[in-house]
């Protein structure tokens, strides 16, 4: 049993409060990925449960132990870092097998572990390296055998990717995530990357200034933001924002008045918040309208050809706007478009809290 369970969690470092009453329920065998702004309390948040930093107020169990003041070194939990920290002077072997033979386990068991876990990561031509005869893919490979040979009740990531370039980056969160699916092991990851939360993560939690904004899966956190802020944080490009209030029959945005389409449920929600509200529509949710009096005029500012699709760069309700199309469009600056959502795409938000208006 390695459920990891955060109840009314509290860190202070002297007066300044990273984290204030924060709960969070990870399951056993869960993946997990934290993200957030920098400084928003991830690393903090990984430390605290790995037993490297003290709890100021509130609970932490890992099972059915209550593991608060418990010394790292009793928590069963393997941390791997963004910087691995390997032994320079040993050997791969002996960077595997050291924390093994601090314990006393017995030769052959070492020995077994090691080997299975070199093969796991495909890193067994390399056991008699040193460090630095490795790739930094393959380091952080040994890292991960490193943690593996402990075989903890769960492993925790602080941003074990980020030193590697975009294709190992690829290779290495698809064979993590194949690996969690081998060791069914809890794991808990905190990434900047979008693409590895959304890929790797059974849930996500998105946290900020030390708060959980939203705890759910990569799907329901992109389809159904909470509020402003996930919206904004998930996804990329990012969301776009305007200003939206009921006039008359229709919707317009607030600073022209340019009228919106949208459905008689999206009406119905911001008519229940006092008729105004922050409409979101992702980059990959504008649509072309056929006629152009049904759409919202633009004129193209800026094309980036992405291969796969293009994003255009506009100018929209007096702020810079972005939609992803199809490259067959071929659209040149200066072109007029008129668009407007795909129908069931749009988000809305409260004007003053953030909160999706439901
Ligand atoms: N030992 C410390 N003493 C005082 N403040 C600290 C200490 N460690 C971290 N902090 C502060 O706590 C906040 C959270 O830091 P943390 O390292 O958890 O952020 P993070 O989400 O991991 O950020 P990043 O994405 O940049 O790694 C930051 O404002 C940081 O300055
Ligand atoms: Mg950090």
């Amino acid at each position: 049993m390695a459920s990891i369970s955060i109840r009314n969690l509290v860190k202070r470092y002297g007066n300044f409060t990273v984290i204030r009453d924060l709960n969070l329920e990870i399951a056993d065998h869960e993946f997990v990925v934290f993200v957030g702004p920098s400084g928003c309390g991830k690393s903090t948040l990984l430390r605290i449960i790995a037993g490297l930093e003290p709890i100021t107020s509130g609970e932490l169990y890992i099972g059915d132990d209550r593991v608060n003041g418990v010394p790292a070194a009793r928590r069963d939990i393997a941390m791997v870092f963004q910087d691995y920290a390997l032994y320079p002077h040993m050997r791969v072997y002996d960077n595997m097998s050291f924390a093994l033979e601090l314990r006393g386990v017995p030769k052959a068991e070492i020995d077994a572990r090691v080997k299975r876990a070199a093969a796991l990561l495909h890193i067994e031509p390399y056991l008699d390296r040193k460090p630095k005869e490795l790739s930094g893919g393959q380091r952080q490979r040994v890292a991960m055998g490193r943690a593996i040979v402990r075989n903890p009740k769960a492993f925790l990531f602080d941003e074990p990717l980020s030193n590697l370039d975009a294709k190992l980056r690829g290779q290495v969160r698809a064979e993590i995530k194949a690996l969690s699916q081998q060791l069914k092991t809890t794991m808990v990851f905190v990434t900047h990357d979008q693409v590895e939360a959304m890929t790797m993560a059974d849930r996500i939690v998105v946290l900020q200034s030390g708060n959980v904004q939203q705890y759910d899966t990569p799907e329901a956190v992109y389809e159904r933001p909470s509020n402003q802020f996930v919206a904004g944080f998930i996804g990329s490009p990012t969301m776009n924002f305007f200003p939206v209030e009921l006039r008359g029959e229709g919707v317009a945005l607030s600073h022209d008045g340019t009228a919106v389409a949208l459905n008689g449920e999206s009406k119905a929600r911001l008519k229940n918040a006092g008729g105004k509200g922050v409409l979101g529509i992702r980059p990959e949710h504008f649509a072309i309208a056929p006629d152009a009096a049904e759409g919202m005029p633009v004129a193209i500012k800026l094309v980036e050809p992405l291969g796969s699709d293009t994003l255009i760069h506009f100018d929209l309700a007096g702020s810079t706007a972005i939609a992803r199309v199809d490259p067959a469009l071929r659209p040149r600056v200066g072109d007029r478009l008129a668009l407007r959502p795909q129908p069931g795409k749009t988000h809305l938000f409260d004007a003053d809290n953030g909160q999706v208006l439901s």
